[in-house]
């Protein structure tokens, strides 16, 4: 063999930023293929894999919570690891990772939320459902929530993230005593006294975006009274609807004709709503909404006709937003890397080599676990027809980074999947302790312990990348 032809077998080294589902099945797509031979690093700010899936999934739909065990697999694979507690952009930068990889994937999904751009909106009892389900999934930079005081909750937006903050709120708290969340969320949500929960979309029930099967759960939770304002109902032609938005609002028609005695809550539907202010000066005391309805275009226009809905809790669920990764290019309106089916391009769209991006930060926030797995399949098929054609001879790969020397030298040890096998275990015996099959560990001072038991130097510092 010349050493020419080792060079040219010598595995390519691609470097995948963000563990959540989009980057582990862009890592199993590469291992699973035998044209070009791999090496595959998984970069995470977070010790713990499973970005979303861990810590947006809601915790009592636990058969979906295990696709963490499938996406755990991928890591069985022999040329795959997890260098967790390195965050992009802080820890380690596009030039360093272009200098250490043949390729990078850029996976980082999509971590803040869409604004309503109404006054009101950072008052103290707005809060945003990315940062409540942050919180109630044991996110370990999440804030604290208190619903001390709470009688009347609000959620704006009618997609699934509206039905999961709904659902956490409404569900007799004894059921969430099954569910992996943390000890002291499960506190808060067993002694709140919400009476009423709104949900408020600003087009009709047959636009909106939730799904069959979550708005079914939603509506049939025991001890809830569901209410739908009458006018939800108006200028829907059923004939128009296709099969899941006619059973939407079939489900919705049925669940307010159901009496529920004594009920312990009672969840209202309140469709052709927007918001216009959130109301209070040191807190939010309500919220005032106006009536809507759509022009010739299908565009929502408001009427000028508003109502005030008490509530002293908003919250924000009408979307996650995309941000910018520092050193790249970013198109601000729809929140992603601008790309090619996958190839990331400057903003004006020239193709930059050896750059890809999959998941949310690709498409924007939208779509469920599933589809990141044909997405993450497209770019990776590009990377290695890419990678195919890319020239290297022996100095080249001599030269690449040596990122664990070049990190270490900065006093940073990544974690291991194996540390994040340690802090699994911790929750297990967690929840033994409070005869629960698991509970999560929130706090980074817990968290850095448990992955520090063989680092050297000690335990991480906020300084080594924990934000
Ligand atoms: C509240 C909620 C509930 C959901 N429930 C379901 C459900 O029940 N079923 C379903 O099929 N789909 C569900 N989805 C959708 C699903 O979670 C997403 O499709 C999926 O998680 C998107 O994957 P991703 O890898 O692109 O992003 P993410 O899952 O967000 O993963 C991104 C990863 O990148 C890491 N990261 C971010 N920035 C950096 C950085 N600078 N450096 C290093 N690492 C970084 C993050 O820590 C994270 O681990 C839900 C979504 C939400 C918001
Ligand atoms: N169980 C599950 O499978 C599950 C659970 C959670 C999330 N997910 C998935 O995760 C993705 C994200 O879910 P999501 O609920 O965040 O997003 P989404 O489905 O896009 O819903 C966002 C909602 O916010 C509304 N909205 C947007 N801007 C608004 C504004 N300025 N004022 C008032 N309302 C506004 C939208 O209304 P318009 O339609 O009028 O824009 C829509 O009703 C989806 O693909 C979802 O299916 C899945």
């Amino acid at each position: 063999m010349t050493g020419t032809d080792r060079v040219a077998d010598a595995p390519r080294r691609v470097a995948i930023v963000g563990a959540g589902p989009s980057g582990l099945f862009a890592a199993q797509a590469l291992l699973s293929q035998d044209e070009v031979p791999v090496e595959v690093d998984v970069i995470d700010r977070l010790p713990t894999p499973f970005g979303l899936v861990r810590y947006g999934v809601a915790p009592d739909h636990d058969s979906i919570k295990s696709v963490a065990t499938a996406l755990a697999r991928v890591f069985d694979a022999e040329h795959l690891r997890f260098l967790g507690l390195v965050d992009f952009g802080e820890d380690v930068t596009r030039d360093e990772l272009l200098a250490a990889y043949d390729a990078v994937i850029y996976a980082a999904g999509a971590s803040e939320d869409r604004r309503m751009n109404v006054p009101g909106e950072s008052l103290p009892g707005s809060v945003s459902a990315r940062e409540f389900v942050a919180w109630y999934s044991g996110h370990p930079d999440a804030l604290a929530q208190d619903l001390a005081g709470v009688e009347s909750a609000v959620a704006v937006g009618v997609g699934n993230v509206a039905v999961d903050v709904a659902r956490i709120l409404t569900r007799d708290p004894a059921d969430l005593e099954r569910t992996d969340m943390p000890q002291a969320v499960i506190d808060v949500l067993a002694s709140h006294t919400i009476a009423d929960m709104w949900i408020v979309g600003r087009r009709g029930p047959h636009h909106a975006s939730f799904t069959t099967k979550e708005l079914r759960e939603l509506c049939s939770l025991d001890g809830v009274q569901v209410r739908v304002a009458a006018d939800a109902f108006e200028h829907i032609d059923e004939a128009d609807l296709d099969r899941r938005t006619r059973t939407n609002v079939e489900v919705l028609r049925e669940a307010a004709q159901r009496q529920v005695p004594e009920a312990r809550c009672r969840l209202h539907f309140l469709f052709w709503r927007r918001p216009v202010t959130l109301e209070g000066t040191d807190h939010v005391t309500g919220i005032t909404l106006e009536r809507t309805a759509l022009d010739e275009s299908g565009r929502v226009v408001g009427t000028g006709e508003t109502s005030t809905l008490d509530a002293e809790l908003v919250l924000r669920a009408i979307g996650y937003r995309g941000v910018p990764l520092p050193g790249l290019p970013f198109d601000l309106e729809h929140g992603v890397i601008p790309n090619e089916d996958g190839r990331v391009t400057t903003e004006d769209g020239h193709v930059l080599p050896r750059e890809y991006v999959v998941g949310w930060i690709k498409r924007g926030p939208i779509g469920v676990i599933g589809t990141n797995k044909s997405d993450a399949a497209q770019t990776v098929r590009l990377l290695l027809e890419d990678l195919a054609h890319l020239p290297r001879d022996a100095s080249e790969d001599a030269a690449l980074l040596d990122l664990d020397r070049h990190l270490a030298e900065r006093g940073l040890h990544p974690t291991t999947f194996e540390d994040w096998r340690r802090i699994e275990e911790a929750e297990a015996a967690r929840g033994d302790e409070l005869g629960r099959a698991r509970t999560k560990i929130e706090a980074w001072s817990e968290l850095l312990d448990l992955v520090a038991l063989d680092r050297p130097g000690g335990p991480p510092t906020p300084a080594d990348g924990i934000r």
